[in-house]
């Protein structure tokens, strides 16, 4: 079977209908339709020219709520008429939350602890920080062994921190030294935004690797506001919905994005060495689900 010729998009500018065929492997289908072997569910994309990269994102969803995911010109499996799930990272780094969905997926303390220990490093003990999107704590209960002082909001209810959504009503420009997060995927440009006028000295956003890529972001932030370090992890992050899970596995990557207000001059990409096991404490994960949010923020 041949791969995609087109790198990084669809021969033919193909997408799928996946949630169509839930276990289709996104990929094989149309590198297999570029061998002229397939006979799966696919259809010319269509591009408006008056589309934004994130307007046509949306439209790409059907009224019936089928989420189109595009070819990254990885080989997914189809054997013998049963379809396998395609892990690539392409195709897994794609995950679809609804749009009013809060995004719910808590941080390993772990990933935290490898911010501060491997990234930025350094004299923070007497500086203050915000958690502006905290959930049930758990990314800001570690900022806390290594800050004097974190302040943890979130736009909904978890029985952790104060209720305000960072989006609408941000917390007021230099109140805090760092604002660390891990934001709803969909609002993260929102997010950087907001926390590089709230910050004195630094911002640091957790994120999926692909949050590096697209025009949209280009122009949003990453031409006129870089990032002073990218910090890539070498291992895997997983995060569950809702809760905490040692066991957990992802084929989704992720980063440190982490901008410095007096940071001049080109982004430095770092790897996160393997550190999980080393920076791992009794009691990171709880035996209990996570209280859950309560209610929406007004
Ligand atoms: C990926 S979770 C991360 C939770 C926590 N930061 C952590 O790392 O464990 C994203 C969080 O953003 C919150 N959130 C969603 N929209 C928000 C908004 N507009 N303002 C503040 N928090 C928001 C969600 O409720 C959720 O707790």
């Amino acid at each position: 079977m041949r791969r995609c010729a087109l790198p990084g998009s669809c021969p033919a500018g193909f997408r799928i209908l996946v949630s169509a065929l839930p276990a289709l492997s996104a990929c094989a289908p149309v590198c297999r339709a570029a061998d002229g072997v397939s006979s799966v569910l696919f259809r010319p994309a269509m591009r408006r020219a008056d589309s934004s990269p994130r307007q046509e994102e949306r439209r790409a969803r059907s009224p019936a709520g089928l989420a189109p995911l595009s070819c990254g010109g990885q080989q997914g499996a189809i054997s013998g008429g049963a379809t396998m799930q395609n892990t690539s990272h392409a195709v897994m780094a794609q995950r679809v939350e609804p749009a009013d969905s809060p995004d719910d997926f808590p941080t390993p303390p772990w990933a935290t602890r490898a911010l501060m220990e491997h990234v930025i490093p350094g004299e923070t003990r007497a500086m203050t920080c915000l958690e502006p999107a905290c959930g049930a704590g758990h990314m800001a209960r570690v900022l806390r062994e290594y800050f004097a002082e974190v302040r943890a909001a979130d736009a909904h209810d978890y029985g952790f921190g104060e209720v305000r959504d960072f989006v609408v009503h941000p917390v007021e420009v230099g109140q805090v030294d760092w604002v660390i997060t891990n934001p709803p995927f969909r609002l993260a440009e929102e997010f950087v935004s907001r926390s590089l006028q709230v910050a004195r000295r630094g911002v640091a956003i957790l994120a999926r690797t692909v949050f590096l890529e697209s025009a949209g972001r280009y122009h949003g932030i990453f031409r006129e506001r870089p990032p002073a370090r990218f910090a890539q992890f070498v291992e895997r992050v997983p995060m569950v919905k809702g809760r905490l899970d040692a066991k957990a596995t992802t084929a989704t990557g992720y980063a440190w994005f982490v901008w410095l207000k007096e940071h001049d001059g080109p982004p430095r990409l770092q790897w996160i060495p393997p550190c999980r096991r080393a920076l791992e404490r009794p009691g990171d994960y709880p035996a209990g689900p996570d209280r859950r949010y309560r209610s929406s923020a007004s």
